[in-house]
């Protein structure tokens, strides 16, 4: 870990709200950039991160891991890449803290800029550990929903993150809307607002509006991170500034 200049966590208090998606196309952006870049997925229930890049594979090296080479400079390990597909991972807290301390401590991830984490739901044993065994991080992107029911989970998560001595970096409003593609209408499918009232309540930057795009989802199924492939649109534009973002209140702290 020593080698990682930036570690970097995404959460949500909140399943299904995008974490999974921003982390994949934060990591991708900055490896864009020119940063050298690690993307860990320790969701052990739920490993998304797998089918999102297109499955590759991590392989050995004596009795270390070498995370799977996504492009030149960014590498991935997940442990849906080390599971038979479709197998549910039945671990109880103590075999998950075993499986992140090999992940980050036997794991070859070599010299990197950044290391983004995604992180499960909510604020169970994964981010605990992941907190416990790290100590400071540079800081969490919290991730929510526009909905009022998202955020109530938020706070919740963003309580966890401040009790465990962690920074917040910002929020990222995911699913903010959905533009029609024939008239350009917009429709706020789950309200609106929730972002901003987050990032003033916590003095923070709302760090994008993250819009609501089908071609996102299906890309996401197909292993394609939007920000290799969805050029030239909006959600592609979001993320970029999302990433730059991050960097430079990363790399000023
Ligand atoms: N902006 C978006 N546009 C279209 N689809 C999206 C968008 N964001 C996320 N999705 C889709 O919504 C689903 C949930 O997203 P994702 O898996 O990133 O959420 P999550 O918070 O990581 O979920 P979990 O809590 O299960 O880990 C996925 O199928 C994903 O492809
Ligand atoms: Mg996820």
């Amino acid at each position: 870990m020593g080698k990682i200049k930036h570690k970097i966590a995404v959460l949500s208090g909140k399943g299904g709200v995008g974490k999974t998606t921003v982390a994949v196309n934060l990591a991708t952006a900055l490896a864009e950039s020119g940063y050298k870049v690690g993307l860990l997925d320790l969701d052990m229930h739920g490993p998304n991160i797998v089918r999102m890049l297109g499955s590759k594979n991590p392989t050995v090296d004596g009795e270390e891991i070498v995370p799977a080479e996504v492009l030149h400079n960014l590498k991935a390990l997940s442990i849906g890449m080390l599971v038979e597909e479709g197998k549910a991972v039945i671990w109880r807290g103590p075999l998950k803290h075993s499986a992140i301390k090999q992940f980050l401590g036997d794991t070859k991830w070599g010299e990197l800029d950044y290391l983004v984490f995604d992180l499960p739901p909510g604020t169970g044993d994964e981010a605990l550990s992941l907190f416990q065994m790290i100590g400071k991080l540079d800081g969490v992107v919290m991730v929510t929903t526009p909905q009022k029911i998202s955020l109530d989970d938020v706070r919740r998560a963003v309580s966890f993150v401040q009790t465990m001595g962690q920074k917040l970096i910002g929020i990222v409003e995911n699913m903010s809307y959905v533009k029609c593609s024939k008239c350009d209408e917009i429709i706020e499918v789950f309200g609106s607002g929730g972002g901003e009232i987050l990032a003033k309540e916590y003095n923070v930057p709302l760090l994008g509006k993250v819009p609501l795009d089908p071609k996102a989802a299906k890309y996401a199924d197909e292993g394609k991170p939007i920000t290799l492939y969805l050029r030239e649109t909006e959600i592609e534009q979001v993320f970029r500034d999302i990433a730059e973002q991050v960097a430079k209140i990363v790399e000023v702290k």
